[in-house]
């Protein structure tokens, strides 16, 4: 059988499927096209894609034999599901393997937004720093403060314990439905996203991107933060309206943001970099090679299960399987 992989990843999850099948690697080092990727796939048997591929009906129709779509992700909103499940093919994601590599890089923003870092090391390296002052480069504080989560999955859940356990903070959250253990487990607060935007010292989002969820945190609910408070986002830019949110921080209606997502990745909206009240990774937030070799690990996994005619462990469309 064929699996096509739409760019080098980790060879853990590679080595896996070459000893059972013939893999074909793409060799451009970039996101593939639409026509590139509808060529890739066509005659295979399971493709193995990144966030940055558009999986729609004409890709999955590439191939007539076409068994399983395995993300290198375990957000999948680069892909058709529905066209997917139309066609009965499992889409997989890669949960849990990154939930710490994502967490650990929320709270570092957290951490280096509010303590002026990025801004810091600028100041330094430009050979400002003249002496110690005391009025330089004031941040903020954790302690006692309150974090907003919005969206309690592994994720958002993770990041509430870091900061609740290692920096003491009260921690707000909302979701969907109600946690009652994680509640008890840190104290924490279940609140519409309304009171968290007007609470929270510091906003953390971690809700996948759904039509519900577009714009989630826009103009209205940027108006609704505290001025001194900063807003974090490692899920996906679409969530936060990136036009308003450079509004918001040119106008200094907020403290900063840190992003590790961008509403049009790779680009960026206009004036983003230009300000020092931000904090910009490039969407590496599960950038670990712990992380990244796991999910290259459990895409491999998810594919030699349908190959071999059983159920794909990590499918986002079980019900294709009723
Ligand atoms: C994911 O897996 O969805 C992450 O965004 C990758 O970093």
């Amino acid at each position: 059988m064929k699996v096509f992989v739409t760019r080098q990843i980790p060879e853990t999850g590679i080595s896996m499927l070459r000893k059972k099948y013939s893999v074909t690697v793409s060799k451009k080092n970039r996101a593939l096209t639409k026509k590139e990727l509808i060529a890739g796939t066509k005659g295979k048997d399971a493709l193995l894609c990144l966030l940055t591929d558009k999986i729609d009906m004409r890709v999955l129709k590439a191939s007539k034999k076409l068994k399983v779509v395995a993300n290198y992700a375990v957000g999948f909103d680069n892909i058709d599901v529905k066209a997917a499940s139309k066609l009965k093919i499992p889409v997989t994601n890669t949960p849990g393997v990154l939930t710490d590599a994502v967490a650990d890089h929320a709270c570092a923003l957290m951490l280096g937004i509010s303590r002026r870092i990025a801004e810091s090391d600028k100041f330094v390296r430009a050979g400002k720093y003249r002496g110690w002052e005391p009025m330089l480069l004031l941040g903020g504080d954790f302690r006692n403060k309150t974090l907003g989560i919005l969206g309690l999955g592994r994720i958002g859940s993770a990041v509430a314990e870091s900061m609740h356990r290692g920096f003491g903070m009260k921690i707000l959250y909302y979701d969907i439905k109600k946690n009652m253990q994680f509640e008890r487990s840190v104290k924490a607060k279940f609140s519409s996203v309304q009171q968290v935007m007007k609470n929270s010292d510091y906003i953390s989002v971690h809700v996948p991107l759904l039509p519900a969820t577009r714009h989630l945190v826009g103009a209205k609910e940027l108006r609704m933060m505290k001025k001194s408070a900063y807003l974090i986002n490692t899920s996906r830019g679409p969530v936060v309206d990136e036009k308003a949110l450079v509004k918001a921080l040119r106008k200094k209606q907020i403290a900063g943001a840190a992003l590790d997502v961008f509403e049009k990745e790779p680009k960026l909206s206009a004036g983003l970099a230009k300000l020092d009240n931000v904090i910009l990774t490039p969407h590496t937030a599960s950038a670990t090679n712990a992380a990244r070799n796991e999910m290259s690990r459990i895409a491999a996994k998810n594919i030699i299960a349908v190959l071999s005619g059983k159920k794909a462990p990590n499918a986002v469309n079980p019900e294709i399987y009723q």
